[in-house]
């Protein structure tokens, strides 16, 4: 699998179990983040209890669903395109209604139902909980619209429904919104203010998929670090929680050692974090713990401290890289992702320079790379002018993306010759004779499939590599993990 990547994933279809009593059938797809595929399983299980099941097929489809995203230009075109389609879709089936979810949905409003005529129904992500009553209106022939954001909405009481599933990994959401305003970021304007989900209904939520044999939850946010418990409310008003609410209040490193002792079988990673919310103690409670991964997702975005405030990031260079000190020390062999922008407004060679200088100082096992993409709204749009010519953000970017190609072929070499810890999720998609998994540094390995079955902890000596696969021969079951 690359992990290089550059653009945004493509959409993908879900589908899940149907239930025999329902007739109606949605299409609902995913662009964008993790927490969008996340929240479409919400909208399925919603809309289950409307009497739809899913379908692959756009062409039988009752309902079209797509879940936006609108982190760069380049997702809002896709999403124009897919627009097309459906209306080209509509010619043969024209009872099929449109919905968009999710950022796009948020960020442009009423606008779509201007725009793309084919468009009936608009929800905002923090309004699925509306949908049944929205649908209600689009049936009877009006346009349906709700984009209000909410300070409380967390979806903590829907039990998701897993769309298509390995049966071994699963997402779990435990904050929404983002309070960092990034000046490039459209996040904090499409997903609102932050809020954390009750730790007993994450909980509950990991029981149910262990009881269903899941093996990993990667626990997902925004900026996880950042989450805080105290009954409910948003994090920017935890300063007038009482001192009950204080004395009882669950941080991120709390909630993730609780999982971790809950379920000793199960393994547990975490996304995103942001470098100036990550605590010392969440680095003890990874250490500490075998079943939490030994990987973190720590973007940067940029190499200069200068970039950096422009970006509004809380951090310099210098903190950025005594962090990643402070994790080299407590946890020795940590993978450390990145994402990174290139051609930020006013970004400079020298800056350029910078970043791929701390790329090396920290020496990246992965990374997501992208090109400064200006966003309507945010505080770089207003401020500052897109100054970097177009070739030039492409040119930084490749260079970005050559190193780290380098970096992650240097950090898979290492495992050459070591035994690791794998957990089996599917079939190679290379080979059917073998299985394919990832380590806890969150490299993929794959291996003879021998008499070993998804859901299965493996020790695998790794005998060779290509940039980002291990392929090594199992030696025998965890014994840790059994
Ligand atoms: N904290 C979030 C970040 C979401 S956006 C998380 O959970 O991952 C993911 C990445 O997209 C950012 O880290 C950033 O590198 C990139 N990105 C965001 N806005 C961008 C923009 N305007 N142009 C280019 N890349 C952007
Ligand atoms: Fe965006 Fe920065 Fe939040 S990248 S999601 S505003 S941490």
């Amino acid at each position: 699998m690359e992990k290089i990547i550059e653009e945004d994933k493509q959409g993908e279809s879900l589908v899940l179990e149907q239930n025999p009593t329902n007739t109606k059938k949605l299409f609902i797809e995913s662009y964008g983040c993790q927490m969008n595929f996340s929240d479409s399983e919400v909208v399925a299980s919603i809309l289950a209890g409307q009497g739809y099941n899913t379908t692959n097929l756009l062409e039988e489809a009752d309902l079209v669903l797509v879940n936006t995203c609108s982190i760069r230009d380049k997702a809002e075109q896709t999403v124009r395109k897919r627009l097309e389609k459906y209306n080209a879709v509509k010619k043969i089936n024209p009872g099929m209604k449109v919905g968009v979810l999710g950022c796009m949905a948020e960020r442009l409003k009423s606008k779509f139902l201007e725009e793309e005529k084919i468009v009936d129904l608009v929800v905002g992500p923090d309004a699925y909980k509306d949908l049944p009553n929205l649908l209600a209106e689009v049936e009877e022939g009006r346009d349906a619209i709700n984009v209000i954001l909410s300070k409380e909405e967390t979806y903590g009481d829907i039990s998701p429904v897993r769309l298509n599933s390995n049966g071994v990994t699963a997402f779990v959401s435990i904050t929404r919104g983002c309070d960092n305003m990034c000046t490039f970021c459209v996040v904090p304007f499409t997903r609102g203010r932050e809020r954390s989900r009750e730790p007993q209904s994450i909980l509950e939520e990991i029981t149910d998929l262990y009881d269903r044999g899941f093996k990993e939850i990667t626990l997902l946010g925004q900026n996880v670090d950042s989450y805080l418990w105290y009954g409910g409310g948003l994090k920017k008003d935890y300063d007038k929680a009482s001192d009950m609410q204080k004395a009882t209040a669950v941080d991120f490193a709390q909630l993730l050692d609780m999982c971790a002792r809950m379920f000793p079988k199960m393994r547990f990673r975490f996304s995103t974090s942001n470098p100036q919310d990550m605590h010392e103690e969440v680095l003890h409670v990874i250490a500490k713990h075998h079943n939490v991964c030994n990987y973190i997702h720590l973007p940067v975005q940029s190499g200069s401290t200068r970039i950096l405030k422009e970006m509004n990031r809380q951090h310099t260079r210098e903190e950025y890289m005594s962090l990643i000190d402070k994790i080299r020390a407590i946890i020795p062999d940590c993978a450390i992702s990145q994402d990174m922008i290139t051609g930020f407004p006013t970004e400079t060679e020298e800056d350029h320079q910078d970043t791929l200088s701390l790329m090396k100082y920290v020496n990246y096992d992965y990374g997501f790379m992208f090109a400064y993409s200006e966003r309507p709204g945010t505080l770089a749009a207003r401020k500052l002018e897109d100054d970097v010519p177009e070739q030039v953000k492409k040119r930084r970017l490749q260079e970005v993306v050559d190193l780290q190609r380098d970096l992650s072929h240097n950090c898979t070499n290492k495992f050459i010759g070591q035994v690791v810890e794998v957990l089996i999720e599917k079939e190679s998609h290379r080979s059917d004779a073998h299985w394919s998994g990832r380590n806890s540094q969150n490299t993929v390995a794959v291996f003879p499939k021998e008499n070993y079955k998804p859901g299965d902890f493996v020790l695998v000596r790794i005998n060779s590599c290509t940039s980002a696969t291990l392929i090594g021969e199992a030696i025998g079951y965890s014994e840790k993990m059994q």
